[in-house]
């Protein structure tokens, strides 16, 4: 499976903080705001990753992660000039895609739970269709909402609906069979002029091949359009972490524990940051060993 980071966009709503830097590099707590979402794919074993963005922004993301190799995970990129909707990312990605089935993750969202690697691994191993998420949100009318029967099956998902049928918002995670790409390039652009991705969704749907997991009160979903939201995932980072000492999507940690970087490797990209408190950790992991290793952030 290939994994995309979506991490196009101007980002104006975040202007001025966003006016020469993309808003997924931006700092959520101590780390770029994209570790999250790379981490969510390392997490799902994907190690071969595009990353979209803007013409303007590539030389930066090139410079914080290279080609993925110290990770032990393959990243190339490809640029967006203007944002065409989230389904573009199938129609760039086509190449990159191949034959291959592909989860795409918007590079500002961040995923955090206890059972988040065996609901990835799930999702990743359904072979057939499509597979996105419905998550309790209490602004329903900011994202895609999934509505339902009286037996709670999915009937339609709407997006950003003016009444919302239900609370149960799709994050920006998604995994698809190869037929999203014919997918993607047969729909037409919503009255804000994008590609849908519920345009897709709802194609899956029509074919009866859209799996909707929902996640439940353990798990922590963010995306960070806002300053708050912004603020909001840096907060629950900060506080997560201190509290228990265990970072949060650090995709040095994960490419170690999934044996993608053997503990050289490991242990030089701690080096690398040793004045840092991320630094530290890295080195204190490589030197104590983990105590948590049935799941892993
Ligand atoms: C996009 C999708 C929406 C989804 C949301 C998740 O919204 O269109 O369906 O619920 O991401 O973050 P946008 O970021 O374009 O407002």
């Amino acid at each position: 499976m290939k994994g995309i980071i979506l991490a196009g966009g101007k980002g104006t709503r975040l202007y001025p903080m966003t006016k020469v830097l993309s808003k997924q590099l931006l700092p959520v707590y101590d780390k770029p705001l994209i570790y999250y979402p790379l981490s969510v794919l390392m997490l799902a074993d994907i190690c071969d990753i595009l990353i979209i963005c803007t013409p303007y922004d590539i030389s930066k993301y090139q410079d914080l992660l290279g080609d993925g190799s110290n990770l032990g995970i393959s990243i190339s990129y490809i640029t967006q000039a203007e944002p065409r909707g989230l389904a573009d990312a199938f129609i760039l990605g086509e190449q990159f895609i191949g034959n291959d089935s592909v989860c795409l993750i918007l590079g500002d969202n961040i995923f955090y739970g206890q059972n988040l690697t065996s609901i990835l691994n799930k999702a990743r191993y359904n072979k057939q269709g499509a597979t996105i998420f419905g998550y309790p949100v209490k602004n329903p009318c900011d994202f895609g909402i999934v509505s339902f029967d009286e037996n709670n099956n999915v009937i339609d998902i709407e997006e950003k609906p003016k009444y919302p049928k239900s609370n149960y918002a799709v994050p920006g995670l998604y995994f698809y069979d190869n037929s999203v790409i014919e997918i993607a390039k047969k729909i037409t652009p919503s009255p804000r002029g994008e590609l849908e991705i519920t345009s897709v969704n709802n194609s899956y749907l029509k074919k009866q091949s859209l799996h909707v997991e929902l996640l439940g009160r353990g798990m922590a979903w963010f995306d960070t359009g806002t300053p708050e939201g912004i603020l909001k995932a840096a907060e629950y980072v900060e506080a997560i972490q201190t509290r228990q000492g265990y970072y949060i999507c650090c995709p040095e940690e994960i490419a170690f524990r999934k044996g993608f970087v053997n503990k050289l490797q490991f242990i030089s990209m701690g080096e690398a940051l040793k004045v840092t408190d991320y630094g530290k950790y890295i080195l204190s992991l490589a030197k104590e060993g983990f105590a948590d290793a049935d799941d892993i952030h």
